[in-house]
């Protein structure tokens, strides 16, 4: 699948490599692809503008802070047949006057918005495996292709599951989910190291 990712940091860069050992062809949109030395010789990955990674697919992740992302979805503009997957966390304020990068995206660009890959540390998203079993992904949105799209994505990233929340209405609510591992690996002092999974009897 061709996939731009839009923010070249600690969970863009991730995915990336991530998914293009998987073989999936990535676009990174970058501020200044001619700064490109750090992902020079991986295969699969192609550094790029924003504009150009985001004419190249289909399928967008957006790993942005927050600040970032209205000006982000104003450049890109109409993409009503894309899909975007907000990875962001409004963690120290919102990207007003929306509530978070999902609401930006859908209001700005007409998008199948899904927020998902924003509930673990990026850590867990360059390597989702724990004693030898993958860990769960999470997502949310109103759109069910959407769905199906990162449902393949977090399983080739080497996650076990990926969970639904529901739709539109749980948004917040998956937020307030990474929130939750951010107090107990950060705040609680418990380390990055550690990840959520789904048990069942
Ligand atoms: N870190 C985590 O473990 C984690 C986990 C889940 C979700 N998140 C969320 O994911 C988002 C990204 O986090 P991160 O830790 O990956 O942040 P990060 O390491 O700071 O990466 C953000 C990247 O976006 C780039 N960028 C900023 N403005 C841009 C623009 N206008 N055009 C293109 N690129 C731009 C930055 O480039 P410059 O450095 O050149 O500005 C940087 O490479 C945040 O919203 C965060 O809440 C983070």
């Amino acid at each position: 699948m061709k996939i731009a990712i839009i923010g070249a940091g600690n969970v863009g860069g991730a995915l990336a490599r991530n998914w293009a050992a998987a073989g999936h062809e990535v676009y990174l949109g970058v501020k200044n692809p001619a700064d490109n030395k750090e992902w020079s010789g991986i295969a699969n990955l192609t550094v790029c503008s924003v504009k150009a990674a985001a004419d190249e697919a289909a399928v967008l992740l957006v790993a942005l802070p927050v600040p970032a992302l209205v000006p982000v979805a104003q450049e890109l503009g109409n993409m009503e047949n894309k899909i975007v997957i907000d990875a962001t966390n409004a963690v120290f304020a919102k990207p007003a006057p929306y509530e978070t990068g999902y609401h930006v995206f859908k209001a700005l660009t007409g998008a199948d918005v899904i927020k998902s890959f924003n509930t673990t540390g990026f850590e867990n998203m360059a390597n989702p495996v724990y004693h030898g079993k993958g860990i769960d992904m999470f997502m949310a949105a109103g759109s069910q292709k959407a769905k199906e799209v990162v449902r393949l994505l977090a399983s080739d990233a080497g996650f076990e599951a990926c969970y639904d929340f529901g739709g539109e209405d749980k948004v917040l609510l998956i937020e307030q989910f990474a929130m939750a591992w951010i107090n107990l690996a950060i705040l609680q002092k418990e380390g990055r190291d550690i990840a959520f999974k789904v048990l069942r009897r």
